[in-house]
């Protein structure tokens, strides 16, 4: 499938937020059909470019923009309740180190519901979300309505033993959850072979997608065809051959984590069924042929670069992101930011105003900052060199662009 997008509008607005609530519908619990001519959206981790990862303010900012699904990740705490978080550990993403002093690298698996409560899952992404908490897996579904349904990762299950029958229980037991199946709109997913093919005993009936790095030989797509619906993957490596064999499966293909225009439009021309991202709103926006960006200044990154071979953009080297003014005004960059996918972050020094065709570096490392450089004097990295993106957001909070490497 090769979809031509119809042209950007730039001065197009947001279309009406929809809220609508969960209704009862009587269909068989089948995965909804991508649209021909258009994949579905998907919102990783609900959606972790513009809010706190695997929480509710996450999930609503997908909601709001009316996306296929959003994504969450589900983990068992010591006592045995499904919570929503992505990391092995707390330390990334939580106030921990406050809360619960040298337990920041503990598996988060081993906290109990009541500590995992404790903890502060917004502060890491902005003073705004300050106070969000570690959802309960069943606070995704109260979120979640006909229009935005929800993929469940059940992730590193091994750390949570029993955790594809609490799943299993919980979708079949909880109403919120119940309703959304029967709409179509579940769809559990997983790297772990053995964790799928469990899931896929216990709940036959619910929708299954085996999760992989990269797309395997035939012979193994074949096997994974006797208990998934579909795969997906990292979209990176993913090529035509690839694409080609899992629809030879007869199984449907989706890509993560698409996060910049471009990629999404090369996973477009690959033909996928499913493209997931920490920017929906804007992969929904690009698809519908409107501006991904309302309200953008007309500064764009324009490339990131990485001196060191083998390693990651990061202080103390010549590795910096490159920043251009593409528009007809000069723009004041003082303060805005350059956040990447694991929120590590830059921030364009004082004083830099940008006119019609200049360039900004803005560096990670120490420096003497000059007219065309910013300097973070080695106190963040951004941009992993296994593939990762980087956002643009001015001082005021307002998302300018992404780019992915
Ligand atoms: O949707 C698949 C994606 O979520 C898998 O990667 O590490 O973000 O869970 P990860
Ligand atoms: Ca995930």
């Amino acid at each position: 499938m090769s979809v031509p997008l119809v042209p950007v509008l730039r001065a197009v607005t947001a279309g009406a937020l929809s809220a609508a609530t969960v209704l009862t519908v009587a269909a068989p619990a089948v995965a909804a059909p991508a649209d021909a001519e258009r994949p579905l959206v998907i919102g990783h981790r609900g959606a972790a470019g513009t809010a706190p990862e695997n929480t509710v303010s996450a999930f609503k900012d997908a909601r709001a923009a009316g996306v296929d699904y959003l994504e969450i990740d589900v983990q068992l705490s010591a006592d045995g309740v499904p919570f929503l978080f992505h990391d092995d550990t707390p330390a990334r993403t939580t106030n921990v180190a406050e809360v619960f002093p040298g337990r920041e690298n503990d598996p988060v698996t081993s906290f109990t519901w009541a500590e995992l409560q404790q903890l502060d899952a917004g502060s890491y992404f902005g003073p705004r979300f300050a106070g969000e908490r570690i959802p309960h897996l069943d606070d995704a579904a109260k979120v979640a309505t006909v229009n935005t349904g929800v993929y469940i990762e059940i992730k590193s299950p091994r750390n949570s033993p029993g955790i594809e029958q609490v799943v299993a229980d919980a979708l079949a037991q909880d109403k919120d959850w119940s309703k959304l199946l029967e709409a179509g709109k579940v769809t559990v997913i997983g790297f772990d072979e053995a964790s799928n093919r469990t899931f896929a005993g216990l709940a036959p009936e619910v929708p299954l997608q085996q999760l992989t790095g990269s797309v395997p030989d035939a012979a193994t797509i074949e096997r994974w065809a006797g208990f998934v619906d579909s795969v997906g993957t990292n979209y990176r490596a993913l090529d035509a051959e690839d694409v080609a064999r899992v629809d030879a499966a007869g199984l449907d293909l989706g890509v993560y984590t698409v996060n910049s225009p471009e990629a999404v439009r090369h996973v477009l021309d690959l033909g996928v069924d499913m493209v997931t991202g920490d920017f929906p709103i804007q992969t929904d926006r690009l698809l519908d042929g409107l501006d991904p960006y309302p309200g953008d200044h007309g500064v764009e990154i324009s490339g990131a670069v990485n001196d060191v071979p083998g390693d990651d953009v990061q202080y103390g080297t010549g590795e910096h992101v490159l920043l251009a003014n593409t528009g007809p005004r000069t723009v004041d960059v003082s303060g805005w930011i350059l956040r990447d996918a694991a929120n590590n972050v830059l921030t364009v020094g004082a004083g830099y105003e940008l006119a019609p065709g200049e360039q900004l570096r803005v560096y990670t490392g120490p420096g003497t900052d000059t007219d065309e450089a910013s300097y973070n004097g080695g106190s963040s990295s951004v941009l992993n060199n296994g593939g990762d993106s980087v956002a643009l957001w001015t001082d005021e909070d307002r998302l300018q662009d992404v780019f992915a490497n």
